[in-house]
């Protein structure tokens, strides 16, 4: 295993609270779908491991689909500018969607994202973050869903990298040098 001691600074989010906090939020989701089917869209490549986690605390039926994007490149700075590079599989209209992602930032990728999926019609459109850095807003959005806010530093682990690295950390840590 690399040396990754020098780069991570302080834990901000312990496993064992995510592991908390994630349980609590998919059944809060399933108590506001009861009765209904939610269709969860995952941003990959960031959320997929908060989704795989908060879809096993679901108790109700749920579908889900990924899409993937390109926002930030190897930089810790938001572009505006985002790319889907894998579309969704199964079409959108008159489902109850969830788009699930890591961590909420400028709000650029949330206003896109909701833009693209609001034209194909769905019955609902939510959004769930792992995290909110809403310090950082810059497009007044807001998550119906939010796991922890958290200050203005750049995160990495539990799904979220920096450079494609340290996704596999189980807890969500502040990135001290790059
Ligand atoms: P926004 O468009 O500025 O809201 O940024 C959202 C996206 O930027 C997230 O889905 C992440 O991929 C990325 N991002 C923003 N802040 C961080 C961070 O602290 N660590 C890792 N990725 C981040």
């Amino acid at each position: 295993m690399a040396d990754q001691s020098a780069a991570l600074g302080e834990v901000l989010v312990s496993a064992e609270a995510i592991a908390r906090r994630v349980a609590e939020l998919g059944r809060e989701i399933s108590a506001d779908y009861r009765g209904g089917t939610p269709h969860l869209i995952g941003v990959l490549k960031g959320a997929w491991i908060f989704m795989a986690d908060l879809i096993r605390h679901f108790e109700i039926d749920v579908t889900v689909d990924f899409l993937s994007i390109a926002s930030y490149g190897d930089e810790t700075e938001s572009t505006g500018e985002v790319k889907i590079t894998k579309d969704l599989d199964v079409g959108i209209e008159g489902r109850d969607v969830l788009i699930v992602e890591d961590i909420l930032d400028t709000g650029r990728t949330f206003q896109y994202l909701s833009n693209v999926l609001l034209a194909h019609q769905p019955r609902s459109l939510k959004l769930a973050a792992l995290l909110d850095k809403r310090s950082r807003r810059i497009i007044p959005v807001q998550a119906d869903y939010v796991g922890f806010e958290i200050p203005d530093a750049f995160v990495v682990g539990y799904g979220l990298d920096y450079a494609q690295k340290y996704r596999e950390l189980p807890e969500v840590r502040v990135l001290r040098s790059p």
